[in-house]
């Protein structure tokens, strides 16, 4: 059934796709996260196999099943999520970036459980390494993908970003809305390329929409 689907232009294509959140641990019982489901990044790598693909998803938790015929690499926290992309970096033609990777983790990440007292808890945050920022630094040739999740002012976020990481194109995502983006079965994007070209995509399931977006990176990369 899922053949009937499958199609071969991106045959002997590499695509690096990354998906949900990721975990930054406090102690050995707790850690930071956000509510990303993973969902939006699994329809990609499902579309882009479809699409004759060679697929890398590197996913951090999700409570989903893995897509048939992709390769899948698990990690939790956002400094397992960098190693893995990197070492997958050099060897891809297309990197999308939809992962939700955490911007701070615990300074430091305690041995034993933290007891509870009576005083206010303050935890020390630092910086995580900001991936897509990395790869548009180290780019030779990949056509590379961003996502913006915001919750205002979309497009002008959303551009600064495009720009500021190097990227080809960004997915503007409002998650502001609970019926689209985050942890919704639907979405909506705008999707902004480098050149200055933009396409809205009306509300959909995350698989029209990952199909769509497919669509559009496959048009983007059809004019270089
Ligand atoms: N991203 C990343 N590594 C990080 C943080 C973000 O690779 N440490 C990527 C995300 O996967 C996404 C893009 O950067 O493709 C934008 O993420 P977003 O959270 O919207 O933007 P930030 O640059 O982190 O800025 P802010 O959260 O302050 O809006
Ligand atoms: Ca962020």
């Amino acid at each position: 059934e899922m053949d009937t689907n499958r199609t071969t232009k991106w045959k002997g294509k590499k695509v690096l796709i990354t998906a949900g959140p990721t975990r930054e641990a406090l102690d050995p019982v707790r850690y930071f996260t956000n509510y990303s489901s993973g969902k939006m990044g699994y329809a990609l790598a499902q579309s882009a196999m479809e699409n004759g693909a060679e697929v890398y998803l590197v996913s951090g938790p999700t409570h989903l099943e893995e897509p048939q015929n992709v390769r899948v690499f698990h990690v939790s926290s956002a400094s397992q999520m960098f190693e893995t992309v990197k070492h997958l970096y050099d060897e891809v033609d297309i990197v999308v970036k939809t992962a939700a990777v955490a911007d701070y983790r615990p300074k430091q990440t305690v041995e034993h459980k933290i007891k509870k007292n009576n005083e206010p808890l303050s935890v020390e945050m630092e910086r995580t390494t900001d991936i897509l920022h990395y790869l548009g630094e180290h780019k030779r040739n990949q056509f590379i993908v961003g996502f913006a999740a915001e919750t205002q002012n979309l497009k002008e976020y959303g551009t600064k970003k495009l720009v500021s990481k190097n990227l080809d194109a960004i997915v503007l995502n409002d998650v502001s809305q609970s019926d689209i983006g985050f942890d919704s079965d639907q979405n909506q994007v705008i999707f902004l390329t480098r050149a200055g070209n933009e396409q809205f995509v009306p509300q959909a399931s995350k698989k029209q929409i990952a199909d769509q977006i497919i669509h559009l990176i496959d048009n983007e990369i059809g004019k270089g």
